[in-house]
């Protein structure tokens, strides 16, 4: 008895101090400086768009890349694509379904990832689209019963009833709640996800399952890039490739939208892939639009020691030791001017920092700034639930949890109704 009241003692004082760890007050933010953006690595000023692109881009994707997503080598990979599903009847007759088998294959092996396209019926000419991962497969997003259920691995979940890694056929519709696909057709876009897990399981493997197994042997350097979010990444970049492919979808109005890590994912395939027309990252937090040196919520060295498969190899050495990188992820905001960005945080999701991701926002300005667009002059945090837009920016806080709600999708495609939709 004496034993187990011990045992319940230590378990008590270990969470408290667990949780004691976590920063969640803006006092106990350490006294940082954000790396300069505008300067680059010589020391010389940026002062054009031309200078930005030419220069100072070049070098902070460059280190993005090496030091912090990754990379994913694709060398002896071919992607193909077949369309395995056409219903032009699909949503009880407002969307066309497409289901596309997007195959990977080196010279042994194939691995197949398939992408659910959603487009609106009414429309004669080609559409906009939004493109994203999700968590769970497919047919999570929506109870159509024509959606394929993958068969690859997946994330239990005692709410879903998923307890061996296989998503069982009750799990159809499970995140519909998050992914409005009757309203976003009915706004007229275009909706296409894959399942992130078809592409890499999420899980920390060494990097031998997913597309990764296909690499074949890599060198040491490349080896050091590998990395799940590159992964995700890529796989998002290959769905653009088959936009590109397909008539019924205006391939220069993609948009790339992505949740919590997903959203990290989001950001870098817009970063690294410029012909995404513009970027949605909600909730993505750490290592995603929030600043890493206000140590607010997760840390690097949190999200490096629970998911140490998501970043490149040398990102664990910022592990509590933020103020060592020569960038701070404005610098990854800042990657995608001129193109429209959105930004959204939840108020009750304070692991993911909504004021960090406000203030990454907000100092990727000056990269917009060049290209003769307004941005934020304000850095106090929005209302909540009232979304600010300042040229081809627009972040929201909204009420709630973490997590992807129809307030939301509406509040992205207000703003891609307006820099994507009906701009050229
Ligand atoms: C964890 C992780 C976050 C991530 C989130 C998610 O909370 O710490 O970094 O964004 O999972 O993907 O849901």
């Amino acid at each position: 008895m004496v034993f187990f009241i011990r045992l319940f003692i230590l378990y008590i004082l270990f969470g408290m101090e667990a949780k004691a760890q976590v920063n969640y007050d803006e006092n106990d933010i350490p006294t940082y400086v954000l790396p300069q953006l505008l300067v680059s690595n010589d020391g010389t000023n940026i002062n054009s768009s031309e200078e930005w692109r030419n220069i100072r881009r070049p070098e902070i994707l460059e280190f993005l890349k090496n030091q912090v997503y990754g990379h994913f080598n694709d060398h002896r990979i071919i992607v193909k694509f077949h369309i395995t599903d056409y219903d032009d009847g699909a949503l009880g007759g407002r969307a066309i379904r497409k289901q596309v088998a997007i195959s990977f294959a080196n010279d042994i092996d194939t691995i197949t990832a398939n992408m659910l396209v959603y487009l609106p019926l009414s429309s004669s000419e080609p559409v906009p689209l939004i493109v994203g991962l999700n968590f769970f497969g497919n047919h999570t997003v929506h109870s159509d019963p024509s959606i394929l259920i993958s068969d690859s691995w997946v994330m239990n979940n005692e709410e879903f009833g998923i307890d061996d890694h296989v998503a069982p056929p009750s799990t159809r519709g499970v995140r519909a709640h998050r992914w409005p696909v009757s309203r976003i057709i009915e706004r007229g876009y275009g909706l296409a996800t894959i399942y992130y897990g078809d592409l890499d399981p999420d899980y920390d493997d060494g990097f031998k399952n997913g597309l990764h197994a296909l690499q074949g042997a890599l060198s040491k350097s490349d080896q050091k890039l590998n990395s799940s979010i590159s992964a995700w990444a890529f796989g998002l970049s290959c769905a653009m490739d088959y936009f590109e492919t397909d008539e019924d979808v205006d391939s220069d109005k993609i948009i790339v939208f992505g949740h919590s890590r997903l959203g990290k994912s989001s950001l870098w395939a817009g970063a690294s892939d410029e012909r995404f027309a513009m970027i949605i990252s909600n909730n993505s937090g750490c290592g995603g639009a929030a600043l890493s040196r206000r140590r607010y919520g997760e840390t690097i060295k949190d999200i490096n020691t629970r998911f140490p498969h998501w970043f490149a190899s040398d990102f664990h050495q910022y592990n509590d030791n933020e103020d060592a990188l020569p960038l701070d992820q404005h610098m990854l905001l800042a990657t995608l001017a001129p193109r429209p960005i959105y930004v959204a945080s939840a108020l009750e999701d304070q692991w993911a920092d909504p004021k960090g991701e406000f203030l990454s926002l907000f100092n990727a300005g000056p990269s917009y700034n060049l290209y003769g667009l307004k941005v934020f002059t304000n850095e106090m945090m929005p209302n909540v639930d009232d979304p600010i837009w300042a040229g081809k920016m627009a972040y929201h806080i909204r009420s709630g949890v973490h997590d992807v709600t129809l307030y939301d999708w509406e509040k992205y495609m207000d703003f891609a109704d307006k820099h994507v939709r009906y701009s050229n």
